[in-house]
């Protein structure tokens, strides 16, 4: 990159691109049945329902009783109104003709930047350049500014500012505070969340009446200090790993369009893998060729090759049961007699663990 084409100031600093991304943020993906998703990552893992949201409206009536189940659900494991999202693939497909390919299975990756400046920067840098983008507004649930523009394969990035946080009393806004909605990026500057809330209170809506996910548990585990119902605790997302065709291509629009940067490139059996990086953790993403996944045997029908939870906790990995540690990556494997994934969880991945690594083999089939 040359000086002359660091053109944009963001916040100060003149850089290429007229945003910056500042992390991997939520994680979605497409699920046969969410109730299965919500008992995997709620009870066993951790996450807490923030809210659902049905999908059955949207449908017309006599596609709703093929579709399957129709409520999908946002999770968190920390603050963030979500940071793991599971929807029914049925009846999101049937909304999304684009969910019925592999690349479906991921509902979105999403990248935070740091304002809604940025955001509104950078979808306007986006449409000048022609870049396809498949949605903009504001997230409702969630309150997220957002733009969503597909990678080249078709799996959806969405890059966002100013999620909801969800606070000491564990309550997502009320639903009756999603009266606006909007479908771009809003005219800047715009009235503080604050401000938002204010009205909303005085409008008579009860702000205290959103959702809580109550659903604690029994508290018996030492974490860090504070007594848990599991013997950890999710403490951030990512990274996300992903099989893709045209490795220069994707290349194109995760390091040339959001701006991430290439920490390692590796060949592992004669295969190019490369891994990105959104700030100064070794990778966010890794990036593996299809030819690997058919070499691997997974799944033909998913292009997901995992997602991570990393996990906080004082016990020896090792003495947690297997049932309940596997906290930290999720794969999506062969399913006999089925094309919808079943999540696998795999392999043991500590906090400390960083690098350029392929899962072992024998992890990504387990
Ligand atoms: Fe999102």
């Amino acid at each position: 990159m040359t000086t002359q084409e660091a053109q944009f100031n963001v916040g100060g600093v003149r850089l290429a691109r007229p945003f910056r991304i500042r992390r991997l943020g939520h994680f979605g993906v497409n699920v046969r049945d969410p109730e299965a998703s919500r008992d995997f990552y709620c009870r066993l893992l951790g996450f807490r329902i923030s809210d659902p949201l049905d999908f059955g409206p949207r449908l017309p009536e006599a596609a709703r009783a093929k579709v399957g189940p129709t409520i999908g659900y946002f999770a968190r494991h920390g603050t963030d109104h979500h940071s793991f999202v599971f929807f029914p693939r049925g009846a999101y497909s049937a909304l999304n003709e684009w969910a019925k390919k592999p690349q479906g299975t991921i509902n979105q990756i999403t990248w935070q930047v740091g304002s809604l400046r940025e955001i509104s920067d950078a979808f306007d840098w986006f449409t000048r350049r022609g870049k396809p983008i498949r949605r903009a507004g504001r997230d409702l649930p969630g309150s997220n500014w957002h733009f969503y523009p597909p990678d080249p394969e078709g799996h959806i990035n969405e890059l966002y500012y100013g999620i909801e946080q969800i606070g000491w009393d564990g309550y997502s806004k009320p639903r009756e505070m999603y009266g606006v909605r909007y479908t771009k990026p809003p005219q800047l500057p715009h009235k503080s969340e604050l401000a938002e809330v204010m009205q909303a209170a005085s409008e008579g809506i009860a702000i205290e009446k959103g959702l809580r996910a109550s659903d604690i548990g029994e508290e018996k585990y030492d974490v860090e200090g504070v007594l848990l119902s599991r013997p950890f605790k999710i403490v951030r997302h990512g990274p996300v790993r992903l099989f893709v065709d045209d490795m220069d291509a994707m290349l194109g629009f995760y390091r040339d369009d959001l701006g991430l940067t290439v920490t390692e490139e590796v060949d592992y059996r004669g295969h190019r893998c490369v891994f990105l990086r959104a700030n100064t953790e070794h990778h966010s993403m890794a990036l593996y060729p299809l030819k690997l996944r058919d070499e691997l045997e997974l799944h033909p029908q998913s292009t997901l090759a995992s997602s991570s939870s990393p996990a906080s906790t004082t016990a020896p990995l090792r003495s947690i049961p297997t049932a309940t540690l596997s906290s930290s990556t999720t794969t999506w494997s062969r399913s006999a007699g089925t094309a919808n994934r079943v999540p696998r969880i795999c392999g043991r991945r500590s906090t400390t663990q960083t690098g350029p690594t392929l899962l072992p083999r024998r992890a990504i089939r387990s």
